[in-house]
């Protein structure tokens, strides 16, 4: 690409409407656009050295949890993209304590380009995502992680010569599947999921995934047992059984008898199948070290993942007209 164009992609900057991602669902009609741009620009060595989308723009990221994936692909990832990430922990900020979110979103939107916020309960990132000016970004609520699941459906796309057979959930019915669920069914992939009775995902949410895969012709099934979901698998996929944010819920752990992704579980599932997990991975709870560390393990690229994808999230959000001419140039 010449500096000329590059220039007159980077005068267009700034999106004349602003886009919130809570969950993926919210970015369903260029989800498949958004993948394929996160992995072109992956395997496009030059492309980083002249492309600075968010040049002159600042990204701030709040984190009331714990983070490493999520932190670091952030912060890497805006400074590929020529921007300034701001990590701000919240036990730093004023959010929380004598500040509302409301004035919190209004401050900080006269100072960031884009907002990301991991937090507690969803309510919280939809109320800031109400009161902000700037594009805000889920970094994980208790109901979704959107930005995990561009990185899980980038991953399968990457391997789909490999890949036969569906995607199986093994575990909790948490945020994680929410939104694998959701990406599933906008790309017409086909899912099973196992949860412990008394631990299904969020019916409301399963529902919107389901009224997404009508649409594109793909399966959701849930199950009570591990196998059912394993059997003939392309996909296996769990995450820990216990969420951040649910360390009172004792004896959750107890209920996960015969759900843990082992050796003799994936014995079912086809010989080439991926194994995904979202990471931190609690070894020895929901995966055994031989699954996890085995050849069909792909938690690795899923983690380098988060922020190809992410780069492709942010520069869509925050330079729509760079993301548009940039996919259609390269
Ligand atoms: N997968 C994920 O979100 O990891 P972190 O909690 O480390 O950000
Ligand atoms: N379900 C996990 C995902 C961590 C990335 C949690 O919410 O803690």
């Amino acid at each position: 690409m010449l500096r000329m164009d590059l220039q007159e992609i980077l005068n267009m900057r700034g999106n004349e409407k602003k886009y919130d991602l809570l969950a993926i669902d919210d970015i369903a009609e260029k989800f498949s656009e958004i993948v394929d741009w996160a992995i072109r620009i992956k395997n496009d060595d030059d492309a980083l050295y002249d492309f600075k989308p968010l040049e002159g723009m600042s990204v701030g990221s709040i984190y009331e949890k714990p983070s490493t994936r999520t932190r670091v692909s952030f912060e890497t990832g805006v400074n590929r993209l020529g921007g300034q990430p701001i990590t701000l922990l919240s036990s730093d900020l004023q959010l929380g304590k004598s500040e509302t979110i409301a004035d919190t979103a209004a401050v900080l939107s006269r100072y960031l380009d884009c907002i990301t916020y991991r937090c507690f309960g969803h309510d919280d990132v939809m109320e800031l995502a109400k009161h902000s000016t700037v594009p805000v970004i889920n970094a994980l609520s208790d109901l979704h992680h959107p930005c995990q699941a561009a990185a899980d459906m980038m991953t399968i796309v990457e391997n789909s010569d490999r890949v036969d057979g569906h995607v199986a959930w093994v575990g909790d019915g948490n945020n994680v599947l929410h939104d694998l669920a959701l990406g599933c069914a906008i790309l017409g992939i086909d899912i099973i999921y196992a949860t412990p009775e008394g631990f299904e995902p969020d019916p409301e949410i399963m529902r919107r995934a389901e009224k997404i895969a009508d649409k594109s012709g793909s399966i959701i099934e849930g199950r009570n047992m591990a196998e059912d979901a394993v059997t003939d698998a392309g996909v296996i996929y769990t995450d820990v059984f216990v969420s951040m944010g649910e360390e009172h819920l004792e004896g959750k752990m107890g209920s996960f008898d015969g759900f843990q992704v082992n050796g003799n579980l994936v014995s079912k599932a086809d010989e080439n199948y991926l194994f995904m997990h979202c990471l931190p991975a609690h070894r020895g709870d929901e995966v055994t070290d031989e699954v996890i560390d085995s050849r069909n393990s792909v938690v690795f690229d899923q983690a380098e993942n988060r922020m190809w994808a992410q780069m492709s999230l942010l520069t869509l959000l925050c330079n729509e007209a760079a993301w548009e001419t940039y996919w259609e140039l390269r």
